[in-house]
């Protein structure tokens, strides 16, 4: 049987605009920026976060820098090239190795929205998974009303795949989840237009 393919992330990553490393201690200032926002965690199973579990957060961030089994994650920081605070948190997570599937995530502080810069960066992410993690399919999934993300994903070219009718209990009520995928062999798939997915 082959060894289920491994991650380690030992060097930043660059894109155009962005730089996306692993998490330090001294991100605390700005993660809790991000997290502490009621905007930002309206569509996530958690939050607005306060400083307390903010601290515990970054350190399951700062520790998760590889990929070595299913279930483990990689979170990166994403700053701009031109340095600055963190603006983006990104994640991934290796669901199965059996059926060679990985789940991405993401969250941008609201300043940094509308530019652009989580598609750029979700893209890496996926191609991570791809590439280094040898994914068959990579997902995400997300509040049904979560439009933002949703017009993200469309523009990376995934492919909406189920709606979910109130199968999750979130923040005291049911609420619909959406499921996109894209699979090894449609990637990299062409830039959507903009717009409504
Ligand atoms: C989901 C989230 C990351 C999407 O952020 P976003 O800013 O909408 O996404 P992008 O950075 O890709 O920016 C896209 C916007 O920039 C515009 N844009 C400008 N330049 C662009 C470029 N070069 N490429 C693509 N889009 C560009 C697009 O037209 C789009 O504008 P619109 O919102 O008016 O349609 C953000 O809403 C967020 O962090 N939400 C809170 C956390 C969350 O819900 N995370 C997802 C959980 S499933």
């Amino acid at each position: 049987m082959l060894a289920a393919p491994t991650l380690f992330i030992t060097e930043p990553i660059t894109t155009d605009r962005l730089v996306l490393r692993t998490y330090e201690e001294r991100d605390l200032d700005d993660l809790y920026d991000m997290q502490s926002r009621p905007e930002v965690a309206r569509y996530l199973y958690w939050g607005p976060r306060t400083r307390p579990e903010v601290a515990e957060s970054l350190a399951q961030k700062v520790a998760a820098t590889h990929i070595l089994m299913e279930g483990d994650i990689v979170s990166l920081a994403v700053t701009a090239k031109a340095g600055g605070p963190v603006i983006g948190d990104l994640t991934l997570r290796y669901v199965s190795a059996a059926h060679a599937h990985a789940e991405i995530g993401y969250l941008f502080h609201p300043e940094a929205q509308g530019k652009g810069l989580a598609t750029e960066a979700a893209r890496v992410l996926i191609d991570l998974a791809f590439t280094r993690l040898k994914a068959h399919r990579v997902s995400a999934a997300l509040d049904a009303r979560n439009t933002r993300s949703a017009a993200l994903l469309h523009r990376l070219g995934l492919r909406r795949e189920a709606h979910l009718v109130e199968n999750e209990w979130v923040k005291g009520e049911w609420t619909d989840e959406v499921v996109y995928a894209v699979l090894e062999g449609e990637w990299p798939a062409g830039e959507a237009p903009l717009g409504a997915p």
